[in-house]
């Protein structure tokens, strides 16, 4: 009797503080040692579809990212505090536990099940068990009782043409891989006497069958994390619980009903067969999946996808001008009857009214209401005109462009355009390349820098934003070695030079999110950028896993005929589309002979979706499904608001290179001032090469910036001369003027259309009518002040000698005059650096810092004139002065895979606040594979008030930023010196 009074009394109390007696029967102790494969099937979902099954169960995952059988066992063998331990309890509530060990894990709980894995890429290699399994068994046994059973977690295959490098030992092929899982799941669980089979792969290949098709991974092998993961779980579920998953009344909020379908019926399937795949493509959605906004984006793709005909899947893929537009390179004559399905559209427009004409025509009468996507060259301006892109890297203020590019997309969509070809980030070292002034210089570093931050601007913080556009890294590849400076021609790049300075802007750029790409027009050695499977499929796509959307460069494809490598336009369509190239910029090789091609097997009907699905993916990002129209807003409130000119004006600034400066600068007490020269009192030049649709009423000219500053001063001014002519009339008045002066302004340079596309120059230096009226006024006597507007550096003889001072303002935009006026007054300290090289001769070209060490570094020097450059890249001056101290660093020997600091302090001991530049080379005396004398690793751009110092730090990656890539693009991390130069300071550091 008081025996079992003490034992009612022990069962009440237990009731009583666990509240478990009666449920203990049915707690079910899940523990997976695995990795984030087994976190994606069971730290989610799982532990609610048993709720909602009224089960009870504790879930565990035991977690090293990536961590294989072997490691395990080397865990184990050492009890290692290795992992992070995951767990769901009876309350569905999670905690985590970090540095557990495996022993501990196993004791934790009376585990009814625990599940063993294969890591990621190894899952279908059988050889790759046998080594490690038994003793990992056998170890875990020593903690479990005799109930508890071990099963084998079947993992998935990744998505076709997931970058992974372990999808390589599967020839890259999903099915090849999935049959290489189930192979040695089978195998295993033969060999190995586990309990059952959890078949997330089959389900997950199974799912693939459905309208999900080869959406199941988030990032081309993990799972995606609402319906992937939601999958594995059901697997995990049914396999464990022994119920069927179909029905299930728990899914992930926001999960569509027949997503829920798909995967559950997927998960049922495969618990029934584990080693076969069941196709289960009769579940369709009834409804249209893709007009749903709460459906996944891939799923919506594929969704409409699926619904498309050859002909509606071939109209996708062009693009044609709206609109009129009377560029010479780019003519746009209105079309007439652009069908409903069309693409994408280059927009000329300013208003939206027209764009929304036509996309009602596209949602209204297409059969699929597919809005169409409008693209537009705003490139360094929408209506706001910001200085051209190659003065906006002189400024070294990625920030600053940053914000300039997010004003260009406000005014750019709200005019009814979705889409900017830009930034141009071709590294260009030959200024008689019309083209050098669309892009950041001559350095593959700043290029990437500035190609992030102008992605950034665009693109904002979601594409679908209403002030967001999407990017367009251009043109890929290798535009800027256009031999001889001529633009359209033939480029001749090694491999190892490819990787090197051509490809790392892109891969950069690539990182910060930009949604497309443009295939360019010149032929890389042999092989035309449009036409290049090397570049365009198996570097982009394969090797950097790049998603967007590639159009080509405008009639890039009919010019491959040009380039003798299509025989007829529909051979050039062919080659395009195989080669990677998405969308067909107004060649209609696409519209024409598309159709054709997949029906003579010409072109695989995958690759033609593979090019839908990145378009029609795009169009879902960028909202245009749920916001086709663009609404209309006053164009006083779209365009050149009071921040955006503030930006505009001080980008202007910023971008700025004082070149020479004998202190003439700045004016001090000027009684009368002549301001002289073709660009004195002009308003269009102003603007550069792509002005989009800046208007000349906007524009300030350097006149009237300079009569606003010199309030106090007496203005004087004389055009002198054309640009160009022979027109020698105008001198007697400049003359005239220059003599009343105490000082003369000489506004010269090039007109804004002497740059840009199509607009190379065999002579770049300042045209005879303009030196001459410089020599005139020279022999005056007077000080002169030659403010430049170019773009592109010129070579400028003997107009270095014939000035006091002289201020590269380029082509500044809408909003440059104050700037200028400024920087002549002391208002603004000029604190713009060369991002491109300033040749002393045309005969010097090629000329650029970085180029590779000469055999003789004493001799072939040229015999007639200096081998140096007149300005050399990063040389800009200042009204103050700075110091550099000494460099330290955090460590000096260094290991593979490290990173370091680099510290600098500068002070600024000179007479004003002033902005610095700080920049931050690296140089490799002796690798395999030589290197340039320097490399631009780091810079950082700070304001420095007179007297105060600044701490600079930039930590280097040894790997990224001290290593070297080989002619396929892997990189080498060598032992050996290597030394680090700021300013006039250098260190050695060393690599172990
Ligand atoms: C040709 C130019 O090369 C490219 O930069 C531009 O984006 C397209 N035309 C579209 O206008």
């Amino acid at each position: 009797m008081k025996r079992f009074r003490l034992f009612f009394i022990l069962f009440v109390a237990s009731v009583l503080f666990t509240g478990e007696v009666c449920a203990k029967e049915k707690i079910i102790r899940v523990l997976a040692i695995g990795n984030s494969f087994s976190e994606d099937a069971v730290c989610q979902n799982l532990h609610e579809l048993a709720v909602a099954e009224g089960q009870e169960c504790i879930i565990a995952n035991m977690y090293i990212g990536g961590c294989s059988l072997e490691r395990h066992l080397n865990n184990a063998r050492k009890d290692l505090k290795a992992y992070i331990y995951q767990k769901i309890g009876l309350d569905g509530v999670r905690c985590q536990i970090n540095n557990m060990t495996l022993s501990n894990a196993l004791k934790d709980e009376p585990w009814d099940y625990i599940s063993l894995q294969q890591a990621s890429g190894f899952s279908g290699i059988y050889d790759s068990y046998t080594p490690f399994l038994p003793e990992l068994i056998h170890y875990i046994k020593t903690f479990i009782s005799p109930g508890t059973k071990l099963i084998w977690h079947q993992t998935w295959a990744y998505a076709e043409g997931a970058n992974h490098i372990d999808f390589k030992k599967y020839g890259s092929s999903q099915m090849k891989m999935y049959e290489s899982i189930i192979d040695a799941s089978g195998r295993v669980m033969k060999d190995y006497g586990f309990s059952f089979i959890i078949p997330s792969g089959t389900a997950v290949q199974n799912a693939r069958t459905t309208f999900i098709g080869d959406n199941m991974n988030r990032d081309g092998y993990h799972l995606n994390l609402v319906y992937g993961r939601y999958t594995a779980a059901c697997t995990w579920f049914e396999s464990i619980f022994g119920k069927s998953v179909v029905g299930n009344t728990y899914a992930p909020k926001n999960m569509h009903p027949v997503l829920v379908k798909a995967t559950q019926e997927a998960a049922h399937q495969a618990v029934l067969h584990p080693y076969q795949r069941t196709n289960l493509n009769f579940i369709k959605p009834t409804e249209k999946l893709y007009t749903d906004p709460t459906v996944p984006l891939d799923i919506r793709v594929e969704d409409l996808l699926s619904r498309m005909t050859v002909e509606e899947k071939v109209i996708q893929l062009n693009q044609y001008t709206l609109g009129t537009n009377d560029i010479e390179n780019n003519k746009g004559v209105e079309v007439k009857n652009i069908p409903a399905e069309i693409g994408s559209l280059i927009y000329f427009g300013t208003e939206p009214e027209l764009r929304n004409r036509m996309q009602r025509h596209a949602m209204e009468n297409s059969r699929l209401g597919i809005p169409i996507l409008f693209g537009y060259d705003a490139i360094h301006g929408f209506r706001t005109i910001f200085p051209i892109p190659l003065a906006q890297a002189c400024s070294w203020n990625p920030a600053l462009v940053e914000q300039g590019c997010s004003i260009t997309a406000q005014e750019t969509k709200q005019s009814g355009i979705d889409w900017t070809f830009s930034p141009m980030i071709d590294v260009s070292r030959d200024p008689r390349w019309g083209r050098v002034a669309e892009g950041y210089g001559e350095d593959p570093y700043a290029n990437a820098i500035f190609g992030q931050a102008a992605v950034r601007g665009y693109q904002g913080k979601k594409l679908d934003d209403s002030i967001s556009i999407a990017a367009c890294l251009k043109h890929y590849v290798g535009y800027g070695a256009s031999e001889a400076g001529r633009d359209y021609v033939y480029t001749e790049i090694s491999r190892q030079t490819l990787w090197d300075t051509y490809l790392p802007p892109y891969e950069i750029s690539l990182r910060s999110g930009a949604a497309s790409l443009m295939s360019s027009f010149n032929n890389i050695s042999g092989i035309p950028g449009s036409a290049n499977h090397y570049t365009l499929t198996e570097i982009l796509r394969n090797k950097w896993g790049f998603r967007g959307l590639v159009v080509s460069d405008w009639g890039a494809v009919l010019q491959l005929i040009n380039q003798g490598v299509a025989k007829d336009l529909k051979e050039a369509g062919k080659l395009a589309l195989n080669a990677g190239v998405d969308i067909d910029m107004m060649s209609h090789s696409y519209d024409k002979y598309l159709k054709e091609l997949v029906a003579e097997k010409e072109v695989e009907p995958t690759v033609l979706d593979e090019s839908v699905r990145r378009l029609l993916r795009l169009k879902f990002q960028l909202g245009l499904f749920e916001n086709p129209y663009t609404p209309k807003t006053e164009a006083s409130a779209r365009f050149r608001r009071t921040a955006s000119l503030q930006v505009a004006e001080e980008l202007s600034a910023q971008s700025m290179v004082l070149l020479k400066n004998d202190g003439t600068l700045p004016l001090h007490a000027v009684k009368r001032l002549a301001v002289i020269g073709p660009m004195a009192n002009n308003d269009h030049d102003m603007l550069g090469c792509w002005w989009g649709h800046g208007e000349d009423k906007d524009i300030h000219k350097l006149l009237d910036g300079i009569t606003d500053e010199f309030k106090k001063t007496e203005i004087r001014y004389a055009k002198g001369c054309d640009f160009l002519g022979k027109d020698e009339s105008g001198f007697k008045e400049a003359l005239q003027a220059a003599k009343w002066a105490d000082v003369v302004v000489m506004c010269m340079g090039e007109k804004g259309n002497w740059s840009g596309e199509n607009n190379s120059h065999a002579d770049i230096t300042l045209p005879q009518i303009q030196q001459r009226l410089m020599q005139k006024i020279h022999a005056i006597g007077k000080k002169v002040i030659l403010v430049l507007a170019n773009g592109r550096p010129l070579v400028l003889g003997s107009a270095v000698d014939m000035s006091n001072a002289i201020l590269e303002m380029w082509q500044p935009g809408t909003d440059g005059a104050s700037a200028v006026a400024g920087i002549l007054s002391g208002r603004i300290n000029p604190s713009g650096k060369l991002a491109m090289t300033f040749p002393y001769s045309q005969g010097q070209i090629p000329i650029y810092y970085n180029r590779r060490s000469s055999a003789r570094s004493n001799q072939g020097f040229y015999k007639d004139m200096t081998s140096e450059p007149l300005y050399s890249f990063a040389h800009g001056l200042s009204y103050t002065h700075y110091s550099y101290g000494e460099l330290s660093a955090s460590k000096t020997t260094l290991s593979k895979g490290e990173k370091v600091k680099v510290s600098v302090s500068v002070t600024n001991d000179g007479e004003h606040d002033g902005m610095e530049t700080v920049f931050l080379y690296v140089s490799d005396p002796y690798s395999r594979i030589s290197r340039p004398v320097k490399e631009l690793k780091r810079f950082d751009k700070r304001m420095i008030r007179k007297g105060e110092t600044e701490n600079f730090e930039f930590i280097l990656d040894v790997n990224r930023d001290l290593g070297f890539v080989d002619d396929q693009g892997n990189l080498f991390v060598e032992a050996g010196e290597v030394k680090i130069c700021i300013g006039d300071k250098k260190l050695s550091l060393e690599i172990k």
